[in-house]
């Protein structure tokens, strides 16, 4: 459920309709609606009432700080993945003891950045991580506390560029190695084992490869206490999918139904890092129509947004969902046309043979389900300053990050005093 809906007319968030943002902040803009981003965390958080668990909001799918101090003031925590969202966890006030640390590829900085802010924990996914880890420590005069990343081999059946639980991805630590692994860790003199951790994959629709990963992992969690190493955390990772178009992924409930018994015998805290699921359908891209045009058969709605600001749709081929700002709009002639933008690029687009109803210039939309890894991965290609983020609450709404100007654009870039 969202708070994006029709009300006399005009297509609103919460109680703000989305054709006033456009009038006085501009297009394009992401919005995102309070009110569902917090339904999202307490539906997911009490679906798991019954075992002691922590939610942490996996910060890449949505780093704005008001959004992420949201999830903290519920009491989550944060999933990072690199020294900048520890930076961003930590300023919109995560506790460091409520966040985690995943990735294939940190840096000694970042693992010295960790240590000092005192995470709960750094989720390994190689044993050159573990020994730089354990070195970082020493030096620090501390000890590091880890769960491992295993790789369970489990298909999460979603697009491959999301699969991270198959064993020929760069993910973790194969299930077969993993025991020898923790031996091993337990050796090393600054790492303390606290945990375990799966993630296998993003965008997953159905319940069974998320009981079978963890059928596998818990199998592991029994060895190792057979060979007297106790963990007191179980991470089972994010990757609950939500509705783009037709999709009909579990909802937490269902999901918790089917994996709180399998939970409950670890008897350990269990860590979950959803991202998608808490903040995909609680925001929307808004754009303006500039022109449209028939190439050959073809009709193109071309608008001021484009892949550098939403880059779903050119990168994995993903739907989002399209509704007119005006509700007269959708009822008139409906039109199958691509809905692109202004990049230099045919693979440049927001929708493509879609049936739409027909856009005049001027005329706006929104970009649905566009809450999650929608600014995240933007960028500034073909010199497009970055866009504003909002954040609707009831009537009122903020800009919780403001539209890039030209002069960001350059920040930074320095002409060599030879070139002058
Ligand atoms: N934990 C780890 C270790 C992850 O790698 C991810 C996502 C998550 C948690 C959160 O997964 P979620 O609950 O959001 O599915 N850019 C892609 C999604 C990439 C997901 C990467 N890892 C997209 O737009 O579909």
């Amino acid at each position: 459920m969202n708070h994006f809906d029709y009300k006399e007319g005009q297509f609103h968030c919460e109680d703000v309709p989305l054709a006033r943002i456009a009038e006085e902040v501009g297009t394009p803009f992401y919005c995102y609606s309070h009110a569902t981003l917090l339904r999202h965390f307490t539906v997911f958080d009490q679906a798991f009432r019954e075992v002691p668990h922590l939610v942490c909001f996996a910060v890449k799918a949505n780093s704005n700080l008001a959004v992420i101090r949201i999830f903290a003031k519920a009491g989550g925590g944060a999933d990072i993945v690199s020294g900048g969202e520890l930076y961003r966890a930590q300023k919109a006030g995560v506790p460091a003891n409520k966040t985690v640390f995943a990735g294939v590829g940190k840096t000694h900085t970042e693992i010295e950045d960790a240590l000092k802010a005192g995470i709960l924990m750094f989720n390994v996914e190689s044993s050159q991580e573990l020994l730089l880890i354990d070195l970082v420590a020493g030096k620090l005069g501390v000890k590091a506390p880890v769960a491992l990343r295993v790789n369970p081999d489990v298909d999460p059946q979603t697009h491959p560029y999301i699969s991270t639980g198959l064993k020929q991805s760069k993910f973790g630590i194969s299930i077969e190695g993993a025991l020898e692994e923790y031996k091993n860790a337990s050796k090393l003199p600054n790492i303390e084992i606290v945990g375990m951790h799966k993630h296998i994959g993003s965008q997953i629709t159905l319940v069974s490869p998320f009981a079978d990963a963890l059928e596998k992992t818990l199998e592991l969690v029994v060895a190792l206490r057979d060979e007297g190493i106790n963990i007191s955390y179980v991470d089972i990772g994010g990757g609950l999918g939500i509705t783009y178009n037709d999709e009909a992924p579990p909802h937490p409930d269902e999901l918790a139904k089917a994996i709180v018994p399998m939970l409950k015998e670890t008897g350990c805290t269990i860590v979950f890092e959803p991202g998608r699921v808490l903040v995909g359908n609680a925001g929307a891209l808004v754009t303006r129509a500039l022109f449209t045009k028939t190439n050959a058969d073809k009709t193109f709605i071309i608008v001021d947004a484009a892949m550098n600001d939403l880059a779903r749709p050119s990168l994995y081929g993903s739907y989002q969902h399209i509704v007119p700002l005006l509700q007269e709009a959708a009822k008139r002639k409906k039109t199958t046309a691509d809905v692109v933008g202004p990049i230099c690029e045919s693979g440049d687009f927001l929708a493509k043979g879609r049936v739409l109803p027909e856009f005049y210039p001027d005329e706006l939309m929104a970009v649905m389900s566009a809450g999650a890894y929608g600014f995240t991965m933007s960028s500034n290609y073909n010199s497009r300053p970055r866009v504003p983020e909002v954040l609707v609450h009831g009537a009122t709404y903020d800009v919780i990050r403001k539209r890039e100007t030209v002069q960001d654009l350059v920040r930074g870039e320095i002409i060599p005093a030879y070139l002058e």
